[in-house]
């Protein structure tokens, strides 16, 4: 069946399976930050923007990405790149596994709620899962990263 994806602005149009997931489609045009961790909706490792909310590529299928835009990580470069200084100034970074999809789903929060609370913040990493840290320092850089924002954008 034929599907039209506008991914990270470019349209692509192609004929694909209808079993095929959204996590192969996007890795097979070059979207490595998108990872496969569970395959069973629980890591958020699969973690991608579709019509700007997140959404877990191992549990949909592409033909269900039809007509719609699709945003990776290699699609947000800078907000990426903002926020990851803040997650690595912290030490949160071991592995990186779990980067990609924790940082989408921090951006798919400050686009939500520009101000969480701990709690709220700690709920959306839940959703995130890291084998390496115990999170503490994903939530410190999380809360430095608001209030440079907060600030202005001066550290
Ligand atoms: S691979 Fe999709 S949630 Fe884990
Ligand atoms: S840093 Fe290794 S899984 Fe999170």
């Amino acid at each position: 069946m034929q599907i039209s994806i506008t991914l990270n602005g470019r349209k692509i149009t192609e004929d694909v399976t209808p079993k095929l997931l959204l996590i192969d489609w996007l890795r097979a045009h070059g979207c490595y930050s998108v990872k496969r961790g569970c395959e069973t909706s629980n890591c958020g490792l699969c973690t991608v923007f579709m019509e700007d909310k997140p959404v877990l590529s191992c549990s949909v299928l592409a033909v269900r990405a039809d007509g719609k835009r699709i945003e990776t990580l290699e699609g947000l470069k800078e907000e990426a790149e903002e926020f990851g200084a803040f997650i690595a100034g912290q030490g949160a970074e071991q592995c990186g596994f779990c980067n990609p999809g924790m940082i989408m789903n921090a951006i798919a929060l400050f686009r939500e709620n520009p101000e969480p609370t701990e709690e709220e913040i700690k709920e959306y990493l839940a959703g995130n899962l890291c084998r390496c840290s115990g999170y503490e320092g994903q939530l410190r850089g999380i809360q430095e990263f608001l209030s440079y924002k907060k600030g202005g954008g001066a550290q």
